[in-house]
């Protein structure tokens, strides 16, 4: 490089007085090892059409102890933009961070000369179970070498990337690991800087999973299992896993139970999660939420999968409040019956609760005993598994006890609970496998 900038230089004094500019120009493509230090590269010159600027794109990418470097600099068309790096898809694992930058304000601005603004030390990452062929290769991948993959990145990514741009046409193949069953190594990145940039994985296979929904309401449901059959396959995206939800909300005389079936675009991959979101004694909110990746993986055959989970306390003794218990579809709980709440419980719970996702989206009215004075059932969790669900904001809260035989004013009993305090016992993390 040295040698050619007195040369280029001279160039840019006697072209100054044009308005056309002079960039530095060239490609690279190389792969090296991870530990080695940055690169650094030497330049040719390009003069540019009028109006146009220069610009750098480098593309990296790293693959365990491999890194291909990609780079191209010259003439654009495009607006000026400040050094810009992104990192489109995080480490460890196979991970791509670029570089772009466009500027015209002096001939040969596009100075990138060394790697450094995107070279990164290998990370320590702590290994998972999960072994993978790594490899960047022109024709095939036969001299991949398996490396045990960092922590969570548990697939192995085995597809062809083809980058386009100015003096740039390669199509390389890449197996390495990745956190995401998918073909979409570059997450979602079409354009870095001059470079176009595409994927295409023939081996990565689109899973089947059972799809479906039930919603069952009536007596009982935390104590029968229902049967859970579906009767519809489906084949998902290429990164979506199956997943399979069920939501129980038992309030004593009547219960809820919705469940659903289907791919899912969670980054989870294998995992069950065992919920309790509100014990009893009262009304009690249950989950069971779990994403795999085989086919026909979603394929549990009944709620026992949730119900064997659950709590069986004693049949409560009855307490003295009194509260309206419902579970319905909004707008079905206004004659509801009172019921005697179980000893324990201080507040009536009623509000109505949204749930959306895996293909079921509905409102529904709940009523119920509760032994924390709030609004909320979930304790604010948004995700259950597929489903979205949300609660009203605020509701009052009624406290309808009358404390029998101890004289206890009633408005003193309830003015000295904060209608805001939030839920202290937490069950779910005894019983979450
Ligand atoms: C994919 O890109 C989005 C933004 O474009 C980013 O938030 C996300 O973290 C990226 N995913 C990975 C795995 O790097
Ligand atoms: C998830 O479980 C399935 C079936 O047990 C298995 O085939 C797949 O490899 C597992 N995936 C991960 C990421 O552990
Ligand atoms: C990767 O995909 C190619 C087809 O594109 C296939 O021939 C090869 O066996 C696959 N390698 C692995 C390790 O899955
Ligand atoms: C769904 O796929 C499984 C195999 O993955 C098959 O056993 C089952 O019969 C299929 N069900 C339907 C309704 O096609
Ligand atoms: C339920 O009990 C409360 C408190 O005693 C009372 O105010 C309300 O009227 C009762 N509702 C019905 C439908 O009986």
């Amino acid at each position: 490089m040295n040698s050619i900038l007195p040369a280029l230089l001279g160039l840019t004094l006697m072209l100054s007085r044009g308005q056309a500019l002079i960039c530095q120009s060239g490609t690279y493509e190389t792969v090296r090892e991870t530990s080695e230090p940055p690169l650094e590269w030497t330049v040719g010159a390009e003069f540019c059409m009028d109006g146009w600027g220069c610009q750098d794109s480098l593309m990296l990418v790293e693959n365990g102890p491999q890194v291909l470097l990609i780079l191209t600099k010259g003439c654009t068309p495009k607006e000026d933009h400040e050094a810009r790096v992104t990192q489109h898809r995080k480490g460890p694992g196979l991970s791509v961070v670029s570089y772009t930058r466009v500027c015209r304000h002096q001939n040969f601005c596009n100075d990138l000369t060394t790697s450094l603004p995107v070279w990164s030390l290998p990370t320590s990452a702590v290994p998972g179970s999960v072994r993978c062929p790594v490899c960047f290769g022109e024709e095939d991948c036969e001299s991949a070498v398996e490396v045990t993959c960092p922590f969570g990145h548990n697939h192995c990514y085995n597809g062809t990337l083809q980058i386009r741009g100015d003096g740039i046409f390669t199509d390389l193949k890449v197996q390495g690991c990745m956190s995401q069953r998918a073909c979409n190594l570059l997450n979602e990145t079409r354009e870095i800087g001059a470079l176009s940039v595409n994927e295409k994985c023939d081996s990565v296979a689109r899973l089947i999973c059972d799809m479906g929904i039930m919603l069952q309401m009536k007596e009982d449901l935390a104590q029968n299992p229902l049967p859970w059959d579906t009767f519809l396959n489906v084949t998902c995206d290429l990164n979506e896993v199956c997943q399979e939800t069920l939501l129980l909300i038992d309030v004593g005389p009547k219960s809820l139970m919705v469940g659903s079936k289907g791919c899912s675009k969670t980054e989870t991959q294998n995992s069950t999660t065992i919920s309790i979101h509100l014990a009893p004694p009262g009304v009690l909110v249950a989950s069971y939420a779990h994403f795999c990746s085989s086919n026909g993986c979603n394929r549990a055959t009944s709620s026992s999968v949730l119900l064997n989970s659950l709590p069986r306390p004693a049949v409560p003794a009855p307490g003295d409040l009194q509260c309206p218990a419902c579970v319905h579809f909004r707008g079905s709980c206004s004659n509801s019956v009172n019921v005697t709440c179980p000893r324990g419980t201080t507040h009536c719970y009623n509000n109505d609760l949204n749930l959306q996702g895996g293909g079921v989206s509905a409102v529904f009215s709940i009523q119920g005993c509760v032994a924390q004075p709030s609004s909320s059932l979930l304790k604010h969790t948004k995700n259950i598994g597929q489903f979205i669900v949300s609660e009203n904001g605020a509701v009052s809260v009624h406290c309808l006890a009358w404390v029998v035989g101890l004289g206890l004013s009633l408005t003193f009993w309830c003015g000295i609970i904060s209608p805001l305090t939030p839920f202290t016992h937490d069950f779910s993390p005894l019983l979450t496998p």
